[in-house]
């Protein structure tokens, strides 16, 4: 295992927040915080700010992503967004199998493989999210879970398309309720990941995957979490709302890369 051979990614989820003129006081701020980091930064913002953000990040390196994307390409589909919609926005990276999407929304290994499977085709990376809830931490099936998610979640996509995937291993009970997963638990679940990512590819392929956290990560824990070797990046909510909070991740990220 080679943590330099992979890219190291934080990337912001926004969730449900901020309105248009809020999205671009925000970029505005963490702009100038986090342009020419030495890791890939990704803001995924809400679908009304996409075109807002991408703007005015014009000339940057900052990527954008969306948060959900349906997988087919057009049709009855109310209130849904296809690939070909956010490609044309110039939306680069999407987030697919959120838990909150899965807790709230149907989402199913089903739809979540659907979903990063036509990202790929539309030349959208998925960031496909994985993680057990806290009942199955306490029975012991963390691994039993993230392997059926991964495995589910990847059907049929090939050996090329992988090296396109970014995993976020999001333990649910970490999202939003400020307990963060220790750095040695984020590492195991990371490492156990990587190992199921190998059963299914090439072991080259799974060495160069970047494997994300996500949970309550924030500008005092990042440093930590961030320098385990199997952790390449994390996926931020609360504290990707926060200029400073954000940019004080990014830097931790590229002091490890
Ligand atoms: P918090 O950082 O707010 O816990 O959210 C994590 C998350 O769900 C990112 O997708």
């Amino acid at each position: 295992m080679d943590k330099s051979k992979r890219k190291t990614i934080i990337a912001g989820n926004w969730k449900m927040n901020k309105t248009m003129s809020e999205a671009l006081d925000l970029t505005n701020q963490i702009k100038p915080l986090t342009n020419g980091a030495d890791c890939e930064v990704v803001l995924c913002v809400p679908f009304t700010n996409l075109e807002t953000v991408i703007n005015a990040l014009k000339g940057t390196d900052i990527k954008v992503g969306a948060q959900n994307v349906h997988f087919e390409h057009s049709g009855a589909f109310t209130g849904e967004i296809s690939v070909g919609m956010l490609k044309e926005l110039g939306v680069q990276h999407v987030i697919v199998g959120h838990s909150e999407r899965r807790q709230y929304f149907g989402e199913t290994d089903e739809t979540v493989n659907k979903r990063a499977k036509s990202a790929l085709q539309g030349n959208l990376m998925p960031i496909i999210c994985v993680g057990e809830l806290l009942w199955e931490r306490e029975a012991g099936i963390t691994e039993e879970v993230l392997s059926r998610q991964l495995k589910l979640s990847l059907a049929g996509i090939p050996d090329n398309d992988i090296t396109k995937v970014i995993i976020a291993y999001e333990p649910v009970w970490a999202i939003g309720t400020g307990k963060t997963a220790t750095s040695e638990q984020a590492e195991q679940a990371c490492k156990f990941i990587r190992l199921c990512i190998e059963k299914l590819y090439k072991n080259e392929l799974a060495d160069s995957l970047s494997i994300l956290y996500g949970g309550s990560m924030n500008a005092s824990n990042a440093e930590q979490l961030l320098a385990k070797e199997d952790v390449d990046g994390g996926l931020i909510g609360g504290a990707s709302l926060k200029a400073l909070d954000f940019g004080e991740i990014v830097k931790a990220a590229s002091i490890i890369v």
